[in-house]
């Protein structure tokens, strides 16, 4: 048993003290119509705060309909999206959890079927099909509909939309705000070399390609309000030779820290469909790690955790200050009152399902 687990201490980032350490990662759910947050998104995140997460994120919700992943996709664009979302806002702060939004444009990878559809490419011609965006015109597999190479105006107006949907995300109420700069989507399509090809002033240095995203950053720290922290997704690797490495992601992780932004959530892939990710436990929390120390800034570790002892372990020894989980809390969205039990803290269990703790 240990005495007073890090997993279970609070986190304060600016204005915003979590409960615990423990997160639970977007998922997409794939179950909106036309962006909006469903009775479905209600239960998926409500029930996790009654399982006693400390900060519950929201799957990517697009800036605009065409930043979309699948026609299911959640969405901010409109102002019609602030009010489903402060219901599932106004659940899970009763619950004692912090809220957060991932911001997001799906990029070259947008125009697709759910995963349960096959997840492939909705090409041109086919019903709910349109043209992706991105920083080059290199689609993200031959099977790929070959994205819009996006112009000064284009990025002019995507800057607006991530604002824009910003200060909807405020007005419904959210904590914290996560830009979603990783996997093969738009903002990390221009930051790797494998997908940005661009000879002007986003394409080409490291810092030409990081241009965008911390421009994002910065747009978005200058709408939310001081006492909101900012999170940022990554993709710590292309896992490609001659790609995105944890070397550029430290130096982004540096600029992005200046620029206002408070917590860097550690993941990686995703740019290329051919990659080999050496997929294991804990598999991404050395870059937590280092970019944490390297960079001076908080870090969220994700990927592959599923133990109490681990997860505390990550916390303990200085490796992230959060870890966020998925597919282990689709398993069980209570997890962290069992990870209590485990690791010999009495769990907070909400009356209602306390004989089955007790
Ligand atoms: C169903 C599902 C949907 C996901 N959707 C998103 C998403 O919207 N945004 C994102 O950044 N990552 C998304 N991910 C990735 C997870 O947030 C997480 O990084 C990944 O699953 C690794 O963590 P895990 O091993 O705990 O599942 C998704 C994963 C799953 C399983």
């Amino acid at each position: 048993m240990i005495t007073n687990p890090h997993l279970f201490r609070p986190l304060t980032l600016r204005g915003l003290t979590l409960k615990n350490r423990i997160v639970v990662s977007p998922m997409c759910q794939y179950s909106a119509t036309e962006g909006l947050a469903e009775d479905w998104h209600l239960v998926h995140l409500g029930s996790r705060a009654v399982g006693g997460a400390g900060l519950v994120i929201t799957e990517a919700a697009a800036v605009s309909r065409d930043g979309r992943i699948t026609p299911g996709c959640l969405g901010i664009w409109a102002d019609e999206h602030a009010e489903p979302l402060a219901r599932i806002v106004r659940f899970l702060k009763s619950q004692g959890a912090a809220t957060g939004i991932q911001l997001a444009h799906a990029g070259r990878k947008a125009s697709t079927t759910a995963p349960w559809k096959g997840g492939k490419p909705i090409l041109a011609g086919e019903a709910d099909a349109w043209t992706p965006v991105a920083p080059s015109a290199i689609p993200f597999t031959p099977a790929h509909t070959v994205p819009q190479q996006i112009d000064f105006a284009g990025i002019g107006k995507l800057r607006d939309e991530f604002r824009r949907a910003a200060r909807r995300a405020v007005k419904a109420g959210f904590d914290l705000i996560e830009i979603h700069a990783a996997h093969g989507y738009l903002l990390h399509s221009f930051y790797s070399p494998l997908s940005n090809h661009r000879k002007d002033e986003y394409g080409g240095t490291l810092e030409n390609r990081c241009r965008l995203v911390v421009h994002v950053a910065t747009d978005l720290r200058a709408v939310v309000p001081d006492g909101m922290p900012l999170f940022v997704r990554i993709s710590s690797t292309d896992w490609v030779e001659g790609g995105w490495d944890l070397a550029q992601s430290i130096a982004l992780a540096k600029k992005l820290r200046e620029v206002g932004v408070d917590v860097i959530d550690c993941s990686s892939g995703g740019a290329v469909s051919d990659a080999n990710v050496p997929v294991a436990p804990l598999y991404q929390v050395p870059f937590a790690e280092a970019i944490r120390r390297d960079a001076g800034i908080a870090t969220a570790a994700v990927g592959m955790i599923r133990e109490p002892a681990e997860a505390e372990g990550i916390i303990a020894d200085g490796k992230a200050d959060l870890v966020l989980m998925a597919r282990e809390f689709l398993r069980s969205p209570y997890w962290p009152i069992t990870a209590a039990k485990a690791l010999g803290v009495q769990p907070k269990v909400p009356d209602q399902y306390g004989r089955a703790f007790s």
